[in-house]
């Protein structure tokens, strides 16, 4: 599980003028105060203000502002200014405001909300103005990349999916999920709720939050969410490798919060939480993609040595296109039928004995298609040879991997300061760990037979949504059921055979989407 990121708040980048000596505290909220009939002067001094106070108020009016505020001034009055300042068409701020707004919020130290009082006279939405976000509704038949226009909203129902997730509420969950997967396809930041109609997955609850992060910055669900001691006692319990939801849950009833007291509790562990304790921080570092692709050349020389001729492939979040992961994942085959049987303890083997396996536990493939029958659309679990390992990344390879590695490695990851600033856990850290000559990182491994691969990759690339929204696409929309083994057409009763992951979204009927799209 990645630790909460230590976002830096920013205030976005381009446009950025004047926001000098303070951060933003609400990065939704772009002001620009009108200097007609306010007067340059007093102009300035509420500006000023109005940045001590932590809210971003911009110089020049840009497409980035929000908010623009004036005093005595109609809504006509304004409109006909915008328009003077940008050529063609001036796509409407989503408020009109007059002063009164921003000295109430100057005064709440926050955003207050917008009411009826506070908005200029005459403004009517300008239908035609507002950009309306039309997408599919199956996050599947959507192209997705890592470029995301909404991330302060994504990442508020991102932390409640995961609030849910950790309270065994899936359902919540996957509804959280799904609304941020919509927002992250859109093509441009969200500015207004008007702009949100239409648009499919966005439930009650959702809206919520985006309408408070709209209006006041923050969503106090969210903030609330952060602050609470179980769900932060969850997500560093859970963040233990081999700690689930309802133990972590367990230890919680029993008065365990963090790493020092499971450490004095005397819980017995089994051997992957002894592990996933152990190598505690390490896990709980991103894995750079220069460290992905060294681990790549290590599995690589591996599977040569034990199965000439076998191949393997970056899957998971790497092959789409991230930069960091929580782990790497490779999936392996060979092109003739049945000579990958019995490989992946040989793999494994040969990892142990150069040293380069902390931990691991294979399971055994146990898929028969005779046997199994259609694979069902809701289960997850797939049955391939897997191997779920900790490798052990020597400094000499991580430097290997840091020439090749520009802008994206953690450099300070490794320092003690950065890790003891990384969570509160409730361990004391006497060791500088920056000394230590290695590090751990998750991998996991799969093996599937030459027949099974194109399903075996689609299903291991993800991200978990895109997958998830694939079985409900077969399921719902066309009557088959989608595992990582085969594709079974429920109508026809047959399996429709693929050799590659463009053919299997033929017979989904779906148009294909490449996995650096499918980051949902
Ligand atoms: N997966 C799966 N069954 C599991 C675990 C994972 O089928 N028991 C699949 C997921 O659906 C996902 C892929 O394996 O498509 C990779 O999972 P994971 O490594 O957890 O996520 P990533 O997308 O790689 O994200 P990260 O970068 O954080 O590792
Ligand atoms: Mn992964
Ligand atoms: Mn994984």
């Amino acid at each position: 599980m990645v630790p909460l990121k230590r976002r830096k708040v920013s205030s976005s980048g381009a446009g950025n003028t004047g926001n000098t000596g303070s951060e933003s505290k609400f990065p939704q909220v772009v002001l620009f105060l009108l200097e007609r009939k306010m007067g340059a002067s007093r102009r300035v001094f509420l500006s000023q203000l109005g940045r001590k106070r932590g809210f971003t108020v911009e110089e020049l009016f840009s497409e980035r502002v929000t908010h623009v505020i004036s005093e005595n001034n109609s809504g006509d009055e304004v409109r006909t200014w915008l328009a003077s300042q940008v050529e063609g068409r001036v796509r409407t701020p989503a408020h009109l405001l007059d002063i009164s707004w921003y000295t109430e919020s100057m005064s709440a130290g926050r955003p207050v909300e917008v009411l009826d009082r506070h908005k200029l006279q005459e403004q009517q939405t300008d239908e035609e103005d507002v950009v309306e976000f039309s997408v599919p509704s199956y996050g599947c038949q959507r192209r997705t990349t890592l470029d995301n226009h909404n991330a302060v909203l994504t990442d508020a129902l991102s932390l409640l999916a995961e609030k849910a997730e950790l309270s065994d509420e899936e359902g919540r969950g996957v509804a959280f999920r799904r609304a941020a997967a919509v927002l992250k396809a859109l093509p441009k930041p969200v500015t207004s709720m008007t702009q949100l109609r239409g648009l499919p997955c966005l439930g009650g609850h959702s809206l919520r939050v985006i309408k408070d992060i709209l209006e006041n910055g923050t969503s106090s669900e969210v903030e609330s969410t952060k602050q609470s001691e179980r769900f932060n006692a969850l997500k560093v319990l859970t963040g233990i490798f081999g700690v689930g939801v309802k133990t972590a849950g367990r230890w919680i009833r029993d008065g365990i919060h963090n790493l020092q007291q499971l450490q004095a509790s005397g819980q017995t562990l089994n051997r992957a939480q002894r592990a996933g304790l152990e190598h505690y921080d390490d896990l709980n570092q991103p894995v750079s993609k220069a460290e992905a692709d060294t681990i790549g050349e290590i599995v690589e020389e591996a599977v040569a040595s034990v199965l000439p001729g076998a191949q393997i492939s970056l899957i998971g979040g790497f092959r789409r296109g991230k930069l960091t992961g929580h782990d790497v994942d490779f999936l392996i085959t060979h092109p003739e039928e049945g000579r990958e049987v019995g490989l992946m303890p040989k793999i494994v083997s040969w990892l142990e004995s150069q040293g380069f396996l902390l931990y691991q536990k294979t399971t055994r493939n146990s898929y028969l298609e005779s046997e199994d029958g259609p694979a069902r659309p809701s289960s997850n679990m797939d049955r391939f040879e897997r191997c779920f390992s900790i490798f052990k990344l020597s400094e000499e390879e991580r430097q290997g991997a840091k020439q090749t590695d520009t802008e994206n490695t953690p450099e300070d990851a490794f320092t003690p300061e950065a890790l003891s600033q990384v969570k509160d856990d409730g361990l004391e850290r006497t060791k500088p760990a920056g000394h230590k000559p290695w590090r751990a990182v998750r991998v996991d491994l799969v093996v599937s037979p030459i027949s099974q691969f194109a399903f075996a990759l689609l299903g291991w690339t993800g991200s978990k949504l895109f997958e998830r929204e694939l079985r409900r696409w077969a399921g719902h929309e066309k009557a088959m059921s989608l595992s990582s083994h085969a594709l079974y057409d429920n109508k026809q009763n047959k399996y429709l055979r693929a050799t590659s992951e463009e053919e299997i979204f033929a017979h989904l009927g779906l148009e294909y989407i490449p996995p650096t799209e499918r980051n949902a």
